[in-house]
């Protein structure tokens, strides 16, 4: 661990990491980011995804990155990377995953040296398709915006908002992609839909889908396990979900569809901004100030427009509310690794 404090202008800092979803693209925006602000960093993987993050180490090091600047610490959250949130030589860290781990590294620093944090957590995503957009693109679109790599995703729009004069032509047509879904072997390159990341996570998928069947939402495809070796779930879609339902206020996290209709405006912008999280949400219309009102009215640390998980380098990410705090990517993610030092010049007056 290397987190002395620093001669030079930026201030040295060490981020820690526990991203199993992404493991490779979070690595390079987390660690691109803090070396170019000149830190050094200590990464702590999710216990789920070691060796991406190791393999990661040993480019870094064949690729000339002195020793001691980019560093691996493996093991689980309550020890490894509970001896990083609580050490008093780290001072900052950068966490993505669950809000619960989220609220406990806050904690760690409040209780030990106050080290800065950036949180990237969970969401509750709204999509929001409006009856003038092009209905087949939408049902594509807010497909992909859910069941890209197998619902695991914080971004993921788990609340599928549709205006009522498309409404049942959407329910439909979002059920027949999710049938046809090619479920199975991730090596296989005609699979869509790999397995779950592990037990954990497939039973607390199945519980949620219960608990969607239980409080009475529609369900249109899927709706459980899905034989295989690994920890498949059938492509799952609910519609006629109502917003109280568990299903359309937790975070699922698993190739669950939640479908609700709206009829107004402002009906959709009062129902999408209800929520706890607050990380993305989308637009689907050829109506730009219509676009344009959603996007300024909900709180959300990101909005697209006719497209979803549009992540660029240029962009900032990150959210607002139970979704975290601190934006990764662009030149606001490297400012998340500096320290402003202020450094003020008294001018000798002629009589001093
Ligand atoms: C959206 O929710 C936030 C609270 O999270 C609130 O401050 C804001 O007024 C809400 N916006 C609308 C348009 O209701």
């Amino acid at each position: 661990m290397s987190a002395a404090p620093s001669v030079g202008e930026v201030q040295q800092s060490t981020p820690s990491e526990e991203v199993w979803n992404f493991p490779l693209v979070l690595l390079a925006v987390k660690v691109g980011s803090a070396l170019a602000a000149g830190c050094t960093v200590v990464i702590k993987p999710a216990e789920q995804t070691p060796l991406t993050a190791l393999h990661f180490a040993s480019i870094c090091a064949s690729a000339g990155i002195p020793s001691g600047v980019v560093n691996v610490v493996t093991g689980l959250g309550a020890t490894a990377g509970a001896a990083l949130a609580n050490h008093m030589d780290v001072d900052k860290i950068s966490f993505t995953g669950s809000t619960d781990v989220g609220r406990l590294i806050m904690k760690a620093s409040a209780d030990s040296n106050l080290k800065k944090v950036t949180l990237e957590l969970g969401g509750k995503s709204p999509c929001i398709v409006f009856s003038d957009a092009n209905v087949d693109h939408a049902v594509k679109m807010a497909h992909f915006a859910l069941f890209f790599n197998s619902g695991q995703a914080c971004s993921a729009a788990s609340r599928c908002f549709v205006q009522e004069d498309i409404y049942d032509e959407f329910v439909a047509k979002a059920a027949q992609r999710a049938n046809e879904k090619i479920v199975g072997d991730p090596f296989n390159p005609k699979t869509e839909n790999g397995p779950q990341i592990d037990a954990i996570q497939h039973k607390k998928i199945l519980e949620l889908i219960e608990s969607g069947k239980g409080e009475g939402a529609r369900l249109v495809a899927g709706g459980g396990s899905k034989e295989g070796k690994g920890f498949f779930i059938e492509p799952t879609v609910f519609a006629d979900v109502t917003d109280h339902m568990r299903i359309a206020r937790e975070e699922i996290f698993g190739p669950v569809q939640q479908i609700m209709k709206f009829r107004s405006v402002e009906e959709v912008i009062q129902r999408a901004n209800d929520s706890n999280f607050a990380l993305a949400a989308s637009v689907f219309t050829k109506d730009i100030n219509k676009a344009l009102t959603i996007a300024n009215s909900i709180k959300s640390g990101i909005v697209w427009i006719n497209c979803h998980h549009v992540f660029r380098t240029q962009a900032p990410f990150g959210g607002c509310k139970e979704s975290g705090m601190g934006r990764e990517y662009a030149e606001e993610g490297i400012r998340e690794y500096c320290e402003i030092k202020t450094v003020t010049v008294k001018i000798p007056q002629k009589n001093s």
